[in-house]
């Protein structure tokens, strides 16, 4: 799969069919984010692969937006829920010691978030990058130490659904249709490239 391609196609995805992940491949995932730049290769994050099936089921619930939408009253889908997350931390304590300000860290974590999306995807796996969470809960289900701060998480597994892409004219706003098929617009190229200097 090209670059251009794979950047092109993905979509976040967020239901899933009931079928592992295999750990090679979450591992891999990590090992791309391992790799990423970043700032002053100070190299802050580290990662939780959730794989248990009792702690998936803890971290399904501390998401708090899913697709734009709130939470439902009955929870999130017990089927076509993602069976593997990726916690992503930022250590804080090698933060502190390696200066790299708390800005360039959170960029860090984006562009790690990124390869790991890409480098599933190449393997035809979905993920649906999430901050919309509970973090103090995500926490604890994984008993991070108190020097790390749950940066962001990704979920992972195998698509479910169709997702199109529209033309966003004023509004960005999602929605899905009758045939359970999810729209995302996105701006124009026109409309946020701009060459040297504004008009
Ligand atoms: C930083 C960040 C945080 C996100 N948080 C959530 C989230 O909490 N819940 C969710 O369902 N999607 C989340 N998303 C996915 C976005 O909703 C999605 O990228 C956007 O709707 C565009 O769709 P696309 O990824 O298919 O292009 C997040 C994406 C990013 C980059």
């Amino acid at each position: 799969m090209k670059v251009y391609d794979a950047v092109i196609s993905r979509r976040s995805i967020r239901i899933f069919k009931e079928k592992l992940v295999d750990y090679s491949i979450l591992e891999r995932c990590i090992d791309a984010a391992r790799l990423a730049p970043t700032a002053m290769n100070s190299q802050l994050c580290e990662y939780v692969i959730v794989d248990d099936k009792q702690l998936l089921a803890g971290i399904l619930n501390s998401v708090v937006l899913w697709g734009g939408v709130s939470k439902p009253a009955g929870g999130w889908s017990p089927e076509k829920k993602p069976l593997a997350y990726i916690v992503v931390l930022v250590n804080l304590e090698l933060e502190k010691e390696r200066g790299c300000g708390r800005s360039n860290a959170f960029i860090d974590v984006g562009i790690a978030l990124e390869n790991m999306v890409l480098v599933a995807l190449e393997q035809g796996v979905a993920t649906c990058i999430m901050t919309g969470i509970d973090k103090k809960k995500v926490g604890e289900i994984i008993n991070a130490p108190a020097k790390y701060e749950v940066a962001a998480m990704l979920a992972l597994g195998y698509p479910d659904e169709k997702v199109v892409l529209e033309t966003a004219d004023e509004s960005v706003k999602r929605w899905v249709d009758a045939e359970g098929v999810r729209h995302v617009p996105k701006r124009k190229l026109e409309d946020i490239l701009h060459r040297n200097r504004f008009e």
